[in-house]
């Protein structure tokens, strides 16, 4: 039997593949313009990771997923990559509004959890906003615990939350 997921995928006309350089420009328009139309300012450039998200997660024993339609327009992400040997950090799960409110932000979600937790990482931490009210929901309802922010958070994020890897079940 096929996963759940990509019989979702199947359904959608989606597919799921590493992302890759070519795909920097395409990236930055989707992630910028989510950024922007939630009023936040715009990280892409001054972060660099997707530039080359291959190199960039792959450099930190990380991975990054672009979706992709059936026309080949991408339209959604998410990548994770190690801070140290037990904590990785989820960062760039957007998808493109076409494309919300069908379970897929979950799917992408569980995809890089599963793969944390199969490389041995202990803890996956996340930054956001809290304006970014739908992702907010996703991820406490998946089981991440709001912890308390730090200074190691970028500017505009004002959320950090964390979800332990192991013996928590999800
Ligand atoms: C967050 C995001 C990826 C969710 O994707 P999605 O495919 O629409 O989400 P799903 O359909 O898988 O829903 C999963 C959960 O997300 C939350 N959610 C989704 N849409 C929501 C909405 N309009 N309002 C509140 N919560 C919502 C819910 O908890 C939902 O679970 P439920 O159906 O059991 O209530 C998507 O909304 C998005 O790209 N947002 C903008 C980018 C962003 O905020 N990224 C996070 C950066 S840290």
């Amino acid at each position: 039997m096929q996963p759940a997921h990509e019989n979702l995928l199947a359904d959608l006309r989606l597919t799921l593949r590493p992302g890759k350089r070519q795909d920097a420009d395409n990236l930055r328009t989707l992630v910028g313009g989510i950024l922007q139309s939630y009023g936040l300012p715009d990280s892409v450039a001054r972060d660099g990771d997707l530039d080359d998200v291959a190199v960039w997660y792959g450099n930190r024993h990380g991975v990054f997923e672009v979706l992709v339609d059936s026309s080949g327009a991408l339209v959604g992400c998410c990548g994770v990559y190690g801070c140290s040997q037990t904590v990785c950090e989820l960062r760039r799960l957007y998808l493109a509004y076409k494309v919300r409110h069908r379970g897929l932000g979950r799917v992408l979600l569980r995809r890089v959890v599963d793969w944390a937790r199969a490389r041995g990482f202990e803890t996956m931490e996340m930054f956001t906003a809290s304006v970014l009210k739908e992702a907010v929901q996703l991820y406490e309802r998946f089981g991440f615990a709001r912890q308390l922010q730090t200074a190691a958070g970028p500017a505009a994020c004002d959320l950090h939350f964390s979800l332990r890897l192991r013996n928590s079940g999800r």
